[in-house]
């Protein structure tokens, strides 16, 4: 029986914040400017929590100036709206982030769409989204959101060229299925969206040569859909209890996948360390693009 190798997200990341932070002690020596990320935080949600506290940590170690701004949930849109206003007119913040989820009072499109474009280091403003669809380039190319930029990272690192290949993408949301798709698209693989309500979803995700399992439902992908020989990039974070113990699953049944797949990302250590390096990666580059 075959066993797939393991594409290491963590090794990879780790050698691209190395990277970050050799650019960014460029950036202070000879244009005196260090990048700064704001995280805005509304409310008390504990995985969020748990992520702003990591991504400040990461920007600090990369030598950025992070800047943490913590609402309460009873914090008004208009009120948020302020905020992004606040930080959109601030020199020292060349990059915002905005944690999703927002309280449900709160409308997340009109906050992702007051970020200033280029300042919006998570990709999710429908200008960057329309820059990414149309490949847009130069001067104008997208910000592009941190979890598919990771993705397709690792993909090119352990493929090579992706052209021709078939890809499809489990899940349809804004900040991975969809940007997911564009990316795998540019890179001319013929591309499937599949989600909750596709049919036959197994025969689906077995024409695959490439698999990103992005749904959010732990273990849902599994090891017989999986063709033989394919790379599975697995973006699922979620929290299981096993014997009582609290475990850390992705969506794809790893264990199983490993049986079929050529290569594939383990949970943790594949995807989610990449999340945080491009982040940093995008407030670099914002950094750099705002002072020409
Ligand atoms: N919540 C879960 N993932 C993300 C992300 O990539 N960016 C933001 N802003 N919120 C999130």
């Amino acid at each position: 029986m075959s066993t797939a190798t393991i594409i290491d997200g963590k090794k990879f990341s780790a050698t691209l914040r190395g990277r970050i932070a050799e650019e960014v002690t460029r950036l202070k020596n000879d244009h005196n400017l260090t990048p700064g990320l704001a995280v805005v935080l509304v409310g008390e949600d504990p995985a969020s929590q748990v992520y702003v506290r990591s991504k400040g940590k990461q920007t600090l170690e990369a030598g950025m100036n992070s800047y943490e701004h913590k609402m309460p949930a009873e914090t008004t849109q208009e009120e948020l709206l302020a905020k992004v206003e606040e930080l959109n007119n601030d020199p020292a913040v060349h990059g915002i982030l905005v944690q999703l989820p927002v309280p449900d009072h709160i409308d997340d499109h009109a906050i992702i769409n007051a970020i200033d474009p280029n300042k919006d280091v998570d990709g999710f403003h429908v200008i960057n989204s329309g820059r990414l669809a149309t490949g847009a380039r130069g001067a104008s190319a997208p910000m592009i959101p941190c979890t598919p930029l990771g993705s397709i990272m690792l993909l090119k690192d352990h493929l090579g060229d992706l052209s021709g290949k078939t890809a499809v993408v489990v899940g349809r949301s804004n900040i991975v299925g969809k940007p997911m798709a564009q990316l795998l698209l540019q890179e001319s693989c013929t591309v499937t969206i599949a989600h909750s309500r596709t049919k036959d979803l197994a025969d689906v995700v077995r024409q695959a040569d490439i698999v990103v399992a992005a749904v959010g439902r732990p273990e849902m992908v599994k090891g017989d859909w999986i063709k033989p020989g394919a790379t599975v990039i697995d973006v699922g974070i979620n929290r299981i209890e096993v014997d009582g113990k609290n475990k850390l699953v992705g969506d794809v049944a790893t264990a199983e996948a490993m049986e079929h797949a050529g290569a594939i990302t383990p949970v943790p250590g594949g995807v989610g360390p990449m999340t945080i390096a491009c982040l940093l990666a995008n407030t670099l580059t914002a950094a750099s693009r705002q002072n020409g």
